[in-house]
């Protein structure tokens, strides 16, 4: 099967797929010709759906997307724009946890939700590791520890601008200001190759973030241990992650233990209006 097929019997020769393609390799070739694939067309088609998106009859199929398997969008799910405002505004980085689990299936939820994020050509290269065991991410915690006591000898500037002494003496003492003792973490990892993979990884991240609050999820960066998980090799070898792959963010999960009842101010927009 090509990579792009039209059901005669459905197509409505309305042409909205030529025109949504964002590659611009669907030709009609006259007002009574099925939509069909531009030569060459096959190589640049990126798998986006938008020609199974936009068709009306639902007649356009591709070999990795048959209409009937794509949900149809239903406005009555869409929430109005003030609900969308206020979910962002409302959204929190969540510090303290409960300690009970996230059952799998939710964190399972949260992924599979973040994968409808945009990719640089629709690339798709992000790749998940779930830390679900909280006694393992006190052991990565204790790793990014140890990364920040060997930067507080290599580098001193930088330990002082963080300052990791503090962090270190307060893990020392049993307070976990790194990941907050949240039961779980997500990582987000791609192939080193793959060009577009720092950004997709910060935008699948950022929608893993949103889909936990719609669930009532508690979540935050992971900063420290993102730098930890870049250049710290204990750290990289306790990751195993797949050959080639590099860390991208990752991501505390649990239970809130609090609710933040207050949308707290920020800085007003720095606009230059052309
Ligand atoms: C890339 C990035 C890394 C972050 N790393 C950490 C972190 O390591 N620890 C932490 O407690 N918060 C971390 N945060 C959360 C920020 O501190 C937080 O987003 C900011 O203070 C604003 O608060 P809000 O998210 O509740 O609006 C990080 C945020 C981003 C975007």
């Amino acid at each position: 099967m090509s990579v792009f097929a039209v059901a005669p019997d459905k197509c409505n020769f309305c042409g909205m797929c030529a025109i949504e393609c964002p590659a611009g390799i669907i030709v009609i070739k006259d007002p009574e010709a099925l939509p069909s694939l531009a030569d060459g067309g096959e190589a640049m088609c990126m798998n986006c759906g938008h020609c199974v998106a936009v068709c009306p009859p639902g007649a356009i199929r591709l070999k990795t997307m048959k209409p009937e398997d794509c949900a149809l969008v239903s406005t009555e799910l869409l929430p109005a724009p003030e609900q969308v405002e206020h979910f962002l505004l409302s959204r929190r980085s969540v510090r303290v946890y409960r300690e009970d689990p996230v059952p799998r299936e939710m964190l399972a939820k949260l992924i599979d939700i973040a994968r409808y994020a945009p990719s640089a050509h629709n690339s798709q290269p992000v790749q998940w590791l779930v830390i679900e065991d909280t006694k393992e991410v006190k052991r990565l915690t204790g790793l990014v520890v140890d990364w920040m006591r060997s930067l507080i000898k290599e580098s001193p500037w930088l330990a002082d601008l963080l300052p990791l002494d503090l962090i270190v003496a307060a893990w020392e003492s049993g307070v976990d200001v790194i990941m907050r003792d949240a039961p779980h973490v997500i990582v987000g990892h791609a192939h080193r190759d793959s060009a577009s993979a720092q950004n997709d990884g910060v935008i699948a991240l950022t929608y893993l973030e949103l889909a936990a609050y719609s669930l009532d999820l508690g979540a935050c960066w992971a900063g420290f241990f993102h730098f930890a998980a870049t250049s710290y090799p204990p750290m990289l070898e306790a990751l195993q992650l797949p050959e080639g792959h590099q860390c991208l963010g990752a991501m505390m999960i649990g239970y809130s233990k609090h609710k933040l009842r207050r949308i707290p101010l920020r800085n007003e927009p720095t606009i230059i209006w052309r």
